[in-house]
């Protein structure tokens, strides 16, 4: 059995409209962290799904004149599609409509409410009588309601309560015990200082305004409103409250990656559920950031949306990959624009890397018709190549331990330069006109193809397609990390050119 086990979790997405660039950023980077610790031997988890109760989402399936499931179904579909043209690797999708979700979080919210967490009171909010929403002091605008623009009213309306005051201490304690449990620090901070020590107030679990959401099975009238049906999906998904196999297994998270907006509900909500119900808390919950548009968030109303697969089909799902995860450093905010997908799949996918697997093979056939074997003829100048390589791997697991994954690639491609220069300082092609100089010539080669080789494996985590052209244009198959450092004795490259790995994208 495998002992090695890591539970990766994205936010469930709302479906209320078409997922953009902003979703596939958090997606992608789950999807290179679950890669890389599947390829180090870890049997992974990893989540994704959707989040699709709700106010909102039943006022737009009104206005389209279709029932609410009708309505995230479409979306759905699409987000799967969306998911499988940027190569996801996920384990499970849930779906918060999902039969078993829907009954496992009933059976929750009684247990809860059996042993005194849960209470019943009364909510106190400003209404908006048509558009049926209820609004905090601030979301107004100009006292109005901020969607209709017509008069609030103080309405009170019985409802459901968390006793999220009664985690407080325990929290802050739990906080101070586990230092690495939200990440960036700043975000631990924040919570700490903005949201916890000022005092927690018990939570609002239900509603009696709308109809789409998760019936309160002993009190019909109520649906349970947004986080305990939403968080909850990080356990239901594994059996919980049945203790099955797979929850014994996977359960606690490893990590909750989640957007800098939704840190509070992750590590103040969710950990106070999960002591109500005696359970272990999550490892780790990292915030990231978010990418802006202009300085502005991704809406389709502001006009700057496109659908993803837009920019896939026009620069190819590794461009879209690479950019999400080595543009910004994770948990910092960071603008997304064409100009810069550009520039930098030029300036690293294209330049770095592809002239550099391309300008190698060729070589590798022109000089010796594709069979290359290490010569062992070396020379000092071999060093500083090969010590990088066979520091790869370290380097990069220090990285990705701490998800510095911006900087993690950044290694992998400091190899590749290296490489590159190696190949400028080496001077292949005026080795290849002396004779005498056969052996070293064929020793070059080698020591770059194992340098890409390492690269490439490395790179399959990040950007698996690309990785892949590498192995068969090396026609290499031991490719598991476990191989890294195992040298290939010859390569056999095939006699045929290689395709370019990108195209130089024009800049206009
Ligand atoms: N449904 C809740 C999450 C419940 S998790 C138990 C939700 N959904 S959301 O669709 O609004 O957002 C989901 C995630 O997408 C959030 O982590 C959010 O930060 C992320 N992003 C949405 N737009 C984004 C960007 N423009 N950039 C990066 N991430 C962004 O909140």
């Amino acid at each position: 059995m495998n002992d090695k086990k890591f539970y990766i979790t994205t936010p469930i997405y709302y479906p209320s409209a078409e997922f953009h660039i902003g979703h596939c950023y958090t997606t992608i980077i789950a999807d290179a962290i679950a890669r890389y610790k599947r390829l180090d031997g870890y049997d992974v988890f990893f989540q994704t799904g959707t989040d699709e109760h709700g106010l909102k989402i039943e006022t737009k399936a009104k206005e389209k004149g279709v029932t609410p499931k009708e309505y995230v179904d479409v979306i759905i579909e699409n987000a799967k599609d969306l998911w499988k043209s940027l190569g996801i690797s996920y384990d499970f999708f849930i779906r918060t409509t999902d039969d078993f979700h829907v009954e496992k979080v009933q059976q929750i919210f009684k247990k809860l409410y059996d042993q005194g967490d849960i209470y019943k009171s009364e909510y106190q909010g400003l209404y908006c009588v048509p558009c049926e929403s209820f609004w905090t002091e601030t979301q107004l605008v100009d006292g109005k309601c901020p969607d209709c623009g017509r008069d609030v009213h103080e309405v009170t309306e019985e409802a459901y309560f968390f006793k999220l005051s009664k985690y407080q201490q325990k929290l802050e304690e739990y906080y101070e015990t586990h230092p690495e449990f939200i990440q960036p620090v700043s975000r631990k901070n924040e919570m700490l200082n903005n949201f916890i020590r000022p005092g927690l107030e018990d939570l609002c679990v239900s509603r009696t305004s709308f109809k789409w959401g998760i019936p309160v099975s002993f009190d019909d009238k109520h649906v349970i409103y947004v986080w305990i049906d939403a968080l909850t999906n990080y356990i239901t998904s594994l059996g919980y409250p049945e203790l099955t196999p797979e929850f014994k297994k996977y359960w606690p998270a490893d990590l909750h990656l989640v957007g800098k907006e939704i840190v509070r509900f992750h590590t103040i909500i969710w950990p106070a559920i999960l002591m109500a119900l005696d359970l272990p808390l999550p490892h780790q919950v990292f915030g990231h950031g978010w990418l802006i548009i202009d300085g502005g968030k991704i809406s389709k109303s502001k006009g700057n949306y496109k659908d993803p697969r837009e920019y896939i089909n026009t620069y190819g799902v590794d461009a879209v990959r690479y950019f999400a995860l080595r543009e910004v450093p994770f948990g910092s905010d960071g603008n997304f624009s064409e100009e810069s997908l550009i520039t930098r799949t030029n300036a690293d996918l294209c330049n770095v890397l592809g002239n550099l697997v391309s300008r190698t093979i060729q070589m590798g056939i022109k000089y010796f018709d594709g069979f290359i074997s290490n010569k062992n003829v070396s020379q000092d100048i071999d060093n500083e190549l090969i010590d990088a390589t066979n520091n790869l791997k370290s380097l990069v697991d220090d990285k990705m331990s701490e998800l510095k994954i911006n900087e993690a690639l950044e290694s992998i491609f400091e190899v590749l330069r290296k490489c590159n220069k190696y190949i400028d300082d080496t001077t292949p092609w005026i080795l290849a006109k002396d004779e005498t100089q056969k052996d070293r010539l064929e020793t070059v080669i080698y020591n770059l193809l194992d340098s890409i080789r390492v690269c490439a494996i490395l790179l399959q985590a990040f950007i698996p397609t690309t990785s892949e052209k590498i192995f068969s244009g090396l026609k290499i198959s031991n490719t598991s990390f476990e191989d890294l450092y195992v040298k290939n004795d010859t390569y056999e490259l095939g006699l045929e050119k290689p395709a370019n790995l990108f195209e130089r994208i024009k800049e206009d």
